[in-house]
């Protein structure tokens, strides 16, 4: 058979296909989260999210060390927030001596070339585990977008890197950065949540942080998954407040939110491998119906082919020795 053109040629082995990849994952395009509980010495599983683990502020630095070693650069930090210290309007959020500001510097300090992100909203520190302040039943937006700003502004005096604000209130961006600003936190980056979407995937991270909201759902605050032109205006909403990096969540269900935003911003994008993304391809895996690293390695790549830059996920140090393995 005489063909002009096959395109098997370009996939006949190992070398080539490398050769002409169009996208390859980088260790440094991860983003490991890192939930941190009060204590010592603990090393306590997440029993919704098989394989990962809560940490006090000793042993977190262990974890950080084996992070740091596999080549990841980025953590993305969460705090488990004693019930007896929650309230309506997060005042534990803002303690200078609160759990995320200890972790913050216990963290900076022993790595200081570690870029920490950390995540902004009340839901943890919330006795209803919303993302902002109750009222009458309903989340309220202007205080809460006051408290993000303080708590922003405390992440940074703690020496934080990046903020990441995951509440979906509006204006909080513009908010933070101007709080930033009049701080003299001109070198501290906003991580924008822009595109989060209301999520039965958040499920598994919910019982990790025991932030499940006690009423009610997210609905009048994360975006309704039926929706994209929305997370454009949303977006670049964001953008123009002055997002440094703008973030896509869950990751793989809204891929095509990530392709059109690639083509329309030139701002960075992230992506957020969520936990109930984690946990399908554990559960798959545990019961032998998919090949863990293959869905690791096949699920990373598809953000990236998509258009994303970073990638928040549960994998990343799993994600980053499987690439040590390939390439060395
Ligand atoms: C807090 C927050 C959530 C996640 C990240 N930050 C939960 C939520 O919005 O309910 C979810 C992360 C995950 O599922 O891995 N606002």
């Amino acid at each position: 058979m005489y063909l002009p053109k096959r395109f098997r040629t370009l996939r006949s082995s190992a070398a080539i296909r490398g050769l002409v990849a169009e996208h390859t994952l980088l260790t440094t395009d991860f983003i490991a989260p890192v939930f941190v509980v009060e204590g010592t010495k603990v090393r306590e599983p997440i029993s919704a999210m098989p394989g990962y683990y809560r940490f006090s502020l000793d042993t977190v630095l262990q974890e950080i060390e084996e992070l740091y070693t596999v080549g990841i650069r980025a953590v993305l930090l969460f705090v488990k927030c004693a019930d007896s210290l929650k309230d309506n309007k997060g005042a534990e959020a803002l303690n200078k001596d609160g759990l995320m500001q200890r972790s913050i510097k216990t963290i900076k300090n022993a790595y200081p070339n570690l870029c920490v992100m950390t995540d902004v909203a009340l839901d943890p520190f919330s006795i209803y585990g919303h993302d902002g302040i109750v009222q009458n039943g309903e989340i309220i937006n202007d205080a809460t977008v006051e408290v993000l700003a303080a708590m922003s502004v405390s992440h940074a005096e703690a020496g934080a890197d990046f903020v990441a604000p995951s509440d979906m209130m509006d204006g909080r961006v513009a908010a933070i950065r101007k709080a930033l600003e009049q701080d003299g936190f001109t070198q501290t980056g906003i991580m924008s949540y822009s595109a989060k979407y209301a999520s039965c995937l958040y499920g598994p991270f919910r019982s990790a942080l025991d932030s499940a909201p006690g009423f009610g759902d997210k609905k009048t605050y994360q975006m309704n998954y039926a929706n994209s032109k929305e997370a454009m205006a949303e977006t670049l909403t964001d953008i123009d407040e002055g997002a440094d990096i703008v973030m896509v969540k869950p990751g793989l269900w809204y891929l095509d939110v990530v392709k059109e935003l690639r083509e329309k911003i030139h701002t960075p994008i992230s992506v957020y491998q969520v936990s109930g993304e984690y946990t399908m391809i554990k559960a798959a895996a545990t019961n032998g119906w998919l090949n863990e690293d293959e869905a690791i390695l096949e699920s990373l790549t598809a953000c990236k082919r998509a258009g994303a830059s970073l990638i928040a996920t549960y994998f990343a140090k799993k994600a980053a020795q499987l690439l040590k393995n390939i390439y060395e």
